[in-house]
C-alpha cells in the first residue's frame, strides 16, 4: 500500500479553494445547448469554443502588457510575453484538430442551431488582428449594432498597434523609420512601406550591435506565421466538416476563408527577405 505524505481535510466552506476561485460551479453553468434533444456532439462544440474564447482573452491580455513593454523599451520582457503569445497561438492551431473527431453527420445533426452563430463574429479574433495591425473598416461597421463588440473594437482601433509600438522603439533606439509611420493615425491599416523594407534590411545586416531587434523581428514573424497556420488548418477542418457548404455567418466558407490566408500582420518582415538575395 502507497503511504499517504499529506494530511487531507475537509475544506471548510468558507475557505477560498480551487473550486470556488475559479468559479467552476458558475464556468459549468455556461454550456447551454440549443438542441432539444441535447445532441451529444453539441456539448463537445461548444466546449472547444469557449475554450478558444478564453485563450484568446488571455492573449490579448498578455498583447496589453507587451504594449507596455515596447514603450518602456524593455525587449527582454517584450521578447517573454511574444514567446508565451506564440507558444498559445501554436496550441490553438493543435486544438483545431480536435473537431477532426465530429462527423459531418454529427455537426449536420445540431448545425442548424446555430442560428448565424460563426467564428466570423468573435468579437475577440477582430480584436486580436486589430491589436496587432489588422485592420479592415468593414469589420469595424459589421458589428455597429453589437454593444459587446464595437465598444472593445473602436477602443482597438483607436489605439496603436503592436506593429506601431514596434516602430516607434526601434525609432527610439536610432533607426530611420520613416516619420509618416510614426504619426499614428487612428484606425489604419498598414501597407507594406519600401522605406520601411530599408529600415528593416539595415537592423538584420548588423547583428553585432542589435541582436535582441532581430530577435523581436523574428519573434512578431512567428506570430504572423502561427496565425496563418491556423487560418490554414482552420480551413483544412472547415473542408473535412462542411466541404464546400456556405457558413452560417452567411460568407462562401472555403473560398472566403482562403483569401484571408494570405493576409499579414507585418508585411515588411517578409519583404525584407527579398532584399538579401537580389
Ligand atoms: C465545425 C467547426 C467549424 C466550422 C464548420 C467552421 C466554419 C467556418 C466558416 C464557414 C467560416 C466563414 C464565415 C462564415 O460564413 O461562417 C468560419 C470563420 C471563422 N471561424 Fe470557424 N468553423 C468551425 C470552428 C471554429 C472554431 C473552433 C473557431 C475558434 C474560435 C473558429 C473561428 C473562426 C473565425 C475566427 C473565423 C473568421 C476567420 C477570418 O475572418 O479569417 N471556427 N468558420
Amino acid at each position: 500500500m502507497t503511504e499517504r505524505t499529506t494530511e487531507y481535510r475537509r475544506i471548510p466552506l468558507e475557505e477560498l479553494n480551487y473550486n470556488s476561485y475559479l468559479q467552476v460551479p458558475q464556468l459549468l453553468q455556461l454550456q447551454e445547448q440549443q438542441s432539444e434533444p441535447p445532441h451529444h456532439d453539441e456539448m463537445f462544440f461548444i466546449i472547444i469554443h469557449q475554450s478558444f474564447e478564453l485563450w484568446f482573452k488571455e492573449m490579448l491580455h498578455e498583447t496589453d502588457l507587451m504594449v507596455r513593454y515596447f514603450r518602456s523599451g524593455s525587449v527582454s520582457r517584450v521578447l517573454k510575453v511574444v514567446k508565451r503569445i506564440n507558444a498559445i497561438m501554436s496550441c490553438l492551431c493543435d486544438q483545431i484538430q480536435l473537431l477532426h473527431t465530429l462527423t459531418p453527420a454529427e455537426f449536420a445533426g445540431f448545425r442548424e442551431r446555430l442560428g448565424t452563430g460563426s467564428g466570423f463574429q468573435s468579437v475577440q479574433f477582430r480584436e486580436m488582428e486589430f491589436a496587432f495591425g489588422l485592420r479592415e473598416e468593414f469589420f469595424l461597421q459589421f458589428f455597429e449594432d453589437d454593444v459587446f463588440g464595437v465598444e472593445r473594437l473602436r477602443a482597438r482601433w483607436q489605439a496603436p498597434s503592436v506593429y506601431d509600438e514596434f516602430l516607434r522603439a526601434i525609432a527610439a533606439a536610432g533607426y530611420p523609420v520613416p516619420a509618416h509611420l510614426l504619426e499614428g493615425e487612428d484606425g489604419h491599416t498598414h501597407e507594406l512601406d519600401p522605406g520601411l523594407v530599408e529600415v528593416l534590411h539595415q537592423l538584420y545586416q548588423e547583428p553585432d550591435d542589435n541582436y535582441h531587434w532581430i530577435l523581436v523581428c523574428e519573434a512578431l514573424l512567428d506570430f504572423d506565421m502561427l496565425v496563418s497556420k491556423w487560418r490554414a488548418v482552420h480551413i483544412l477542418m472547415v473542408s473535412r466538416t462542411i466541404g464546400g457548404q456556405i457558413g452560417t455567418g452567411g460568407s462562401s466558407g472555403k473560398a472566403f476563408l482562403e483569401q484571408r490566408v494570405h493576409h499579414r500582420f507585418f508585411p515588411e518582415l517578409w519583404e525584407v527577405r527579398n532584399s538579401f538575395f537580389s
